[in-house]
């Protein structure tokens, strides 16, 4: 071996590095918690400032340890553990998925057939299954773990036209139009993997929403009977639990009933919203999602876990082998069998992340407890938020929120799209807060989607200043 090999596989200059690491995260953790004020959720630089600096260090001479080069990225980085992060749904990853990360890493499972990753599949099994039950699911329902809602999705369909033809091995006929039905506010990756899957435009029927932003589901038999009428096979309905940008939850009770009424497979998008499964309080929201054939949960979003790590769970769990019929001699003995500790057969990667071991940590540290918890203070603190919109005459509250995804805006004299847009630009400029806009019925409105159990209600109420606080700046200058 050369020297480099050598040194870069040395366990003392690793346990040193490690030790190092441990201690700058330990007080990045501190530090987010004590909440300085001086501190910004997020460092912006514009895209080309950034890439300079990196092109620069790029060409620097080597590095004798990785510690400044990790403090730099952290400085460079906006921070979800920042109790003023309340901007997109990605979640303050709870520590001890820090250490289960890097285990992860070390041991770098493949995953794709049992002897590459025999913990990894079995915890998958164990995980999707505690959770099926949670969902409410009774015995076969099964699932596995992958790398994004957005492919969660993607595979949930393709289990879906599985179910209803045999595209997968026959291909396309010449004038077969499948679709799907799905609400307008439905997450852009379920228009993607319908394109993807070959549906096209005409193969995506958006149902229009309420005024809370849910599907409207009274107007599901009419969108289906249009459908069948212009020759459209209708292989799937989706609900929404819950939307993108409000957090708003889809009547599954009633999508449900459609799907049995047409015999038409039902997918819920949970990525965001099905965890309300852990809180009695809360489970109200997704009453019907036991009827769902599959449902997709992020645990990356409201369960504490680092990205990437997504539960697909089927009601019977044997459809998820349709999916995927697909021979490699060099992995399987096996073709077609239905073997769980294989998770190639079920899933779009081969190689794959064993990322259930964060999520196993996290439920044999501190339970089910943890997501009950996390999710009632979550919903909570929006509730109380929406509350202090709606006593101050210089906002509006867009809906009354579902979830922790809360979206307002500034009233004033004139156009509110620009002016909403500025204040929430120099917001970003400024880094103290981080928050994101969105578009609702053709307006901008600020959008705040809780996801730090810490946040606290002075937080908030500091935020709304802020936004006032701009306004001014804004509208003077106009
Ligand atoms: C409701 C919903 N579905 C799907 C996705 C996509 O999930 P991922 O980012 O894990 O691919 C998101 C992401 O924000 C989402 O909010």
């Amino acid at each position: 071996m050369s020297d480099v090999i050598e040194q870069a596989y040395d366990a003392d200059r690793f346990r040193r590095e490690g030790h190092q690491l441990i201690d700058m995260i330990s007080d990045y953790l501190a530090d987010a918690r004590a909440d300085r004020l001086e501190v910004q959720a997020i460092p912006w630089q514009r895209p080309e400032e950034q890439l300079a600096f990196w092109q620069e260090d790029f060409q620097k001479p080597l590095i004798k340890s990785p510690l400044g080069l990790f403090e730099e990225v952290m400085a460079k980085s906006i921070q979800v553990h920042r109790k003023r992060y309340i901007g997109h749904q990605t979640t303050p990853t709870l520590p001890v998925t820090v250490l289960s990360s890097a285990l992860i890493a070390l041991l770098n499972q493949g995953m794709g057939v049992y002897e590459m990753g025999m913990v990894g599949n079995t915890l998958e099994k164990v995980l999707t299954e505690h959770l099926a039950n949670k969902l409410g699911y009774g015995s076969g329902a099964s699932g596995f773990i992958t790398s994004g809602g957005s492919l969660g999705n993607l595979t949930a369909l393709l289990a879906a036209r599985a179910a209803a033809t045999d595209i997968w091995h026959n291909g396309y006929a010449a004038g077969v139009q499948l679709a799907v039905l799905v609400s307008e506010e439905a997450h852009y990756c379920i228009d993607r993997a319908a394109r993807i899957m070959g549906l096209g435009q005409e193969g995506i029927i958006k149902v229009p929403v309420n005024e809370k932003f849910q599907m409207r589901t009274e107007l599901l038999e009419q969108y289906y009977q249009k459908a069948v009428s212009e020759g459209k096979q209708v292989i799937c309905v989706i609900g929404c639990a819950a939307t993108t940008s409000t957090g708003s939850y889809d009547d599954l009770e009633a999508i449900a009933a459609f799907s049995e009424k047409h015999k038409v497979w039902f997918h819920v998008d949970g990525a965001h919203g099905a965890p309300a499964a852990f809180s009695s309080k809360y489970r109200h929201l997704i009453a019907g999602i036991e009827k769902a054939d599959s449902v997709v949960v992020d645990y990356h979003k409201m369960m504490m876990t680092p990205s990437l790590s997504t539960a697909l769970v089927f009601k019977r769990g044997s459809d998820a082998y349709k999916t995927f019929s697909q021979r490699a001699q060099y992995l399987w003995v096996e073709q077609e069998s239905e073997e769980w500790y294989n998770g190639g057969k079920r899933s779009f990667e081969c190689t794959k992340a064993m990322s259930a071991l964060n999520v196993y940590t996290i439920f044999r540290t501190y339970g089910d407890d943890i997501f009950r918890e996390n999710i009632e203070r979550l919903y909570g603190m929006a509730e109380k938020f929406a509350a202090i919109i709606l006593s101050n005459s210089k906002f509006e509250l867009a809906y009354k929120p579902q979830c922790n995804i809360v979206c307002f805006r500034y009233k004033a004299e004139g156009d509110l799209t620009p002016l909403n847009l500025a204040i929430r630009n120099a917001l970003l400029e400024e880094g103290r807060f981080y928050i994101v806009q969105t578009v609702l019925k053709g307006e901008l409105y600020l959008r705040v989607s809780i996801m730090n159990p810490l946040t606290t209600v002075d937080e908030l109420q500091e935020l709304l200043q802020n936004v006032e606080e701009k306004a001014a700046q804004v509208l003077v200058k106009v």
